[in-house]
């Protein structure tokens, strides 16, 4: 690969506790291409987030380096979107003043952040809710409401931590389908965190699978899938194929993650 957008070098993290140190990951390294979707899968506990976290810039490694565009990450990285699990939009402000509160920052006008944030609501599938608040809504259109807050920043990589773990089967698949469409409208480059294998085979073109803690790179997949990936792409000989290879990994360190709590 010539150049990554992102490259995570060697990265280890242990974090220091009153109980003594936590190695939470080790040696890790990763490149993601531009335009590339990759997805991280592990057990519960395994280091995913701290990855993503040291990759926004929100926590730095102990040992090893991550670069955006060939340029060490030092602090909170503008660059990079970070979608989480829960939404943390404002209650008090409506959804056209969440999207269009992010890019406040960056001194953008006023008109053209409203502009914008017009734009990515439509984007996301929730044109005719812009004067609602966040309360009204559904978790799913919270969650879109977060995501189009993230894409109104224009970042170039897009970091999500399990942002869809916590939807009901049905409507989780709905966001995943919507992910795929925007990524593929604003060919994003895309970091997303997941625990769900199906999630992962669906969204990505690389998957990677962590090792217990300390999380390393157990393994990683070419996701050669056909596009696009409808949700039938699940009953097909080809994935349920690719699914019993990552499971058969990520099973193992399941197990080993277990006997260490
Ligand atoms: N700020 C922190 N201080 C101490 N330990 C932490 C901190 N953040 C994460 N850890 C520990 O690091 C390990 C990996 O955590 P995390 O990256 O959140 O896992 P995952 O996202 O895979 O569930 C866990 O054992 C967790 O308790
Ligand atoms: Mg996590």
């Amino acid at each position: 690969m010539n150049n990554p957008v992102i490259r995570v070098e060697l990265v280890s993290k242990t974090f220091r506790t009153r109980k003594g140190g936590v190695e939470a990951v080790r040696d890790f390294s990763l490149d993601i291409e531009r335009g590339e979707v990759v997805c991280v899968v592990g057990a519960s506990g395994c280091g995913k987030s701290t990855v993503l976290n040291m990759v926004a810039g929100f926590i730095r490694p102990t040992t090893g380096k991550i670069l955006l565009d060939g340029e060490e990450i030092k602090g909170i990285e503008p660059r990079c979107g970070m979608i989480f699990q829960s939404y943390a939009l404002f209650p008090w402000l409506t959804v056209l003043d969440n999207v269009a509160f992010g890019s406040r920052m960056k001194g953008v006008s006023r008109k053209e952040r409203y502009r914008c944030a017009r734009r990515w609501i439509g984007l996301v599938g929730l044109r005719g809710f812009e004067d609602a608040y966040p309360g009204e809504l559904s978790g799913g259109m919270q969650q879109r409401v977060a995501l189009s807050r993230v894409l109104a920043n224009e970042p170039q990589v897009l970091l999500c931590d399990e942002p869809f773990a916590a939807l009901d089967a049905m409507t989780r698949q709905i966001m995943q389908q919507e992910l795929l469409r925007i990524v593929r409208e604003s060919s994003k480059t895309v970091l997303f965190i997941t625990h769900s294998i199906d999630e992962a085979l669906i969204l990505s073109d690389r998957l990677v699978v962590m090792s217990a803690r300390p999380g390393m790179v157990k393994a990683t997949f070419d996701n050669d899938l056909p596009r696009p990936r409808h949700m039938d792409i699940q009953l097909t000989e080809d994935f349920l194929r690719l699914k019993r290879r990552v499971w058969e990994l990520v099973q193992k360190e399941v197990v080993k993650s277990m006997s260490q709590k």
